[in-house]
């Protein structure tokens, strides 16, 4: 028994070692999906009008709503995720009102799962059709919320 702990202990500090080792080489750019998840977030934004502009990501109405909804969703997301939180980018706008498609990254290991998304940054309620997406005067409509894995 002993001498088997003694083993153990040895292999697992060698396997740490090795582990720690491995994350100081230099790599060629680590593929996103290898250490990162990726999550796409769609959700439609009720109480705005979908303008033609919100098709092109140069026009200032896509800008300024993109950055309004990401800089929202980084200052929740790295608050409630210190570790895990990568970053949040908006993809594109479609009509309906606003039908917004983006992306979130977090480093693998304790990533929330999109429950926990759902739940902690969206704070969804129950029992209600719409909500403030986080602290803006946007609405979006609860059933509207979808949050999947992209690998
Ligand atoms: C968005 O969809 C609505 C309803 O179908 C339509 O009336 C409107 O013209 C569309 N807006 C644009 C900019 O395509
Ligand atoms: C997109 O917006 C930019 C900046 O306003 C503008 O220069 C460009 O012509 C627009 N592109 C299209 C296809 O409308
Ligand atoms: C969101 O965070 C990312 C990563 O930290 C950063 O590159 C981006 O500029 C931020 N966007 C906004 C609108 O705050
Ligand atoms: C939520 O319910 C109210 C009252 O029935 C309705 O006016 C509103 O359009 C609904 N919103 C959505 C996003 O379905």
């Amino acid at each position: 028994m002993g001498r088997f702990m003694t083993t153990f202990l040895l292999f697992s500090y060698l396997w740490i070692t090795f582990s720690a080792a491995l994350t100081l080489l230099p790599t060629t750019q680590p593929s996103a999906s290898s250490t990162n998840m990726i999550y796409s977030i769609n959700f439609k934004i009720v109480n705005k009008k979908f303008d033609e502009d919100h098709h092109n990501s140069s026009s200032p109405a896509f800008m300024q709503l993109a950055q309004e909804i990401e800089h929202q969703m980084n200052t929740t997301c790295k608050q409630i995720y210190p570790s895990t939180f990568v970053t949040y980018k908006v993809k594109s706008f479609e009509n309906g009102s606003v039908v917004t498609k983006s992306e979130s990254t977090f480093k693998t290991g304790n990533t929330p799962t999109p429950e926990q998304i759902s739940t902690y940054v969206f704070n969804l309620p129950k029992g209600s059709n719409e909500t403030n997406f986080l602290n803006t005067n946007l609405r979006i409509a609860v059933d509207s919320v979808q949050i999947r894995s992209k690998y």
